[in-house]
């Protein structure tokens, strides 16, 4: 008996990184799995083939998160493929760091855009599906930036915080409708985001973290699993820190 037995999970941004291990997680507890990333790719379609090793029905699509009609038409071509959707993971991200003294507009749109409407989008799209399920769960991953702010990545936190913003909300929103909502804040996690850090900055952050190592995907997934089981079935517009200690 898996945690998520008969669910479907969709997880935006999951051809790699914390995307791949929540969808890995998800799927080794029963779930059926639908993710989403920009292209599909060589690793994307490694993903699928580790995903479908443990038996249950995949499908990776190709949709920009930030887009709202691509994200409404691929719900959609989901629902009709799926027949449900129980899971919500808005995991799809970007950085494009600076000081606010040398940060473009560009820079700042492209990052609320992919990382704070995307999840609008989705959430968009999905309420009226989970409404008449009477259930569903969602999750977002924001970042302990969204919390505590970052020198040099005013449009990432500012991002990160307008999800913990948009989750609180929906959570009083669809509440009654039995749909819960969350936020992941995760700390520094090894992956392709963290690795185009310099070397000296990617010491500094370790350095400040109280478990004195960064996390990994895996870790991060553990929590996505505890939200999307019914483990916390009275875990509701709550931000759960996955950060070594660091910001607490
Ligand atoms: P990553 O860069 O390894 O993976 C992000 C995935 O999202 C990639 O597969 C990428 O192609 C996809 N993506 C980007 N833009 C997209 C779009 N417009 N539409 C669809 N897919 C898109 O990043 P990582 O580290 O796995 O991060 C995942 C999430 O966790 C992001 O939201 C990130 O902000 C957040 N996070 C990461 C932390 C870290 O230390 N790695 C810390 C805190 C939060």
């Amino acid at each position: 008996m898996g945690l998520l037995d008969g669910k479907v999970a969709l997880i935006t941004g999951a051809a790699r990184g914390i995307g791949k291990a929540i969808a890995l997680k998800f799927a080794e507890e029963g779930a059926d799995v639908a993710f989403t990333d920009l292209v599909i790719n060589e690793a994307a379609e490694q993903t699928v083939a580790e995903l479908e090793a443990f038996g249950h029905k995949v499908k990776a699509y190709a949709s920009n998160a930030a887009s709202f009609e691509e994200t409404h038409a691929v719900v959609e071509e989901i629902q009709k493929e799926f027949g449900r959707i129980d899971i919500l993971v808005n995991n799809a991200g970007i950085t494009k760091d600076g000081l606010m003294l040398r940060m473009s507009e560009q820079q700042w749109d492209a990052v609320l855009t992919v990382n704070l409407k995307s999840a609008f989008n989705f959430i968009h799209a999905l309420t009226p599906v989970m409404a008449r399920q009477r259930s569903g769960c969602i999750i977002s991953m924001s970042s302990v930036v969204g919390v505590s702010g970052n020198a040099g990545q005013c449009n990432y936190s500012a991002s990160k915080a307008g999800l913990i913003g948009l989750t609180k909300s929906i959570a009083k929103e669809m509440g009654p409708r039995g749909i819960r909502a969350n936020c992941i804040a995760p700390g520094f996690i090894i992956s392709d985001m963290t690795a185009a850090l310099p070397d000296d900055v990617r010491e500094q952050w370790v350095k400040t973290i109280p478990l004195r190592r960064g996390g990994t995907p895996e870790d991060v997934a553990k929590v996505a699993l505890f939200l999307a089981s019914d483990l916390s079935a009275y875990v509701s517009g709550q931000v759960i820190h996955c950060c070594g200690g660091m910001n607490c």
